[in-house]
């Protein structure tokens, strides 16, 4: 299912984001802040468990997460997502995909992989700020279910259509969440209006 998390203040800072001015730092912290805020409203149906602790004021039951977390961020891009999530899930292990999209064909080719111990018992969340034609993202959950996984959900900021087709045909059974709904892509496969390349804004390297 498709989660398009509309919050003023996700909003406002993604509008920063997309700006052709915004330089390597900004986009990194704002990306870093929205990963945070998408964390609360992603996590809103983990499960707990009961826990009999004692209050300076006596014995009662409390509630802890009941499954692991672990992020799995599609390198490059997706590591600037990392921090923000891991800052509201302190206890979350980090696995590491690496995928690059081959420029003339579009296709994502994979080049790392490497995943906790316990991921096949954990909820994954996969990271990614753009989910363009799809096939990074779908390369990325059948790597994740590969593992043993199932309760797999995908994180990107912004996404189109055609990457949401591709997943929600491929993997029925992992929810989708975008900060941002956008338009299209162009003939090179970039989201419009998108942000412009992800991995190049948050490292510098162009
Ligand atoms: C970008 C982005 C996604 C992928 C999306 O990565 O971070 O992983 O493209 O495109 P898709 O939906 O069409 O597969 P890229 O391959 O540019 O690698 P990078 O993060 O190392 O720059
Ligand atoms: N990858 C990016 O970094 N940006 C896009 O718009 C599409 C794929």
């Amino acid at each position: 299912m498709l989660h398009v998390l509309n919050h003023p203040l996700i909003t406002h800072k993604l509008t920063t984001m997309r700006k052709i001015e915004t330089g390597t730092k900004d986009f990194r912290q704002y990306l870093d802040e929205i990963a945070s805020l998408m964390a609360y409203e992603i996590t809103k149906d983990l499960p707990l468990r009961p826990i009999n602790i004692e209050t300076p004021m006596g014995k009662t039951v409390g509630y802890e997460m009941a499954q692991d977390v672990v992020l799995v961020p599609i390198l490059r891009a997706g590591l600037g997502m990392v921090d923000g999530i891991q800052n509201m899930i302190p206890t979350a292990k980090v696995g590491h995909i690496g995928l690059y999209r081959d420029e003339e064909t579009l296709e994502p080719h994979q080049y790392y992989a490497k995943f906790p111990k316990n991921i096949a018992q954990s909820i994954v969340l996969i990271l990614d700020p753009m989910l363009a034609t799809g096939g990074s993202a779908k390369a990325a959950i059948d790597m994740v279910k590969k593992t043993g996984a199932t309760n797999i959900k995908l994180i990107n900021l912004v996404g189109v259509q055609e990457g949401i087709d591709v997943i929600e045909k491929a993997h029925p059974d992992v929810d989708i969440y975008l900060a941002a709904k956008d338009e299209k892509l162009n003939e090179i496969g970039y989201i419009v209006p998108g942000l412009g390349d992800a991995g190049d804004r948050i490292f510098g390297t162009k």
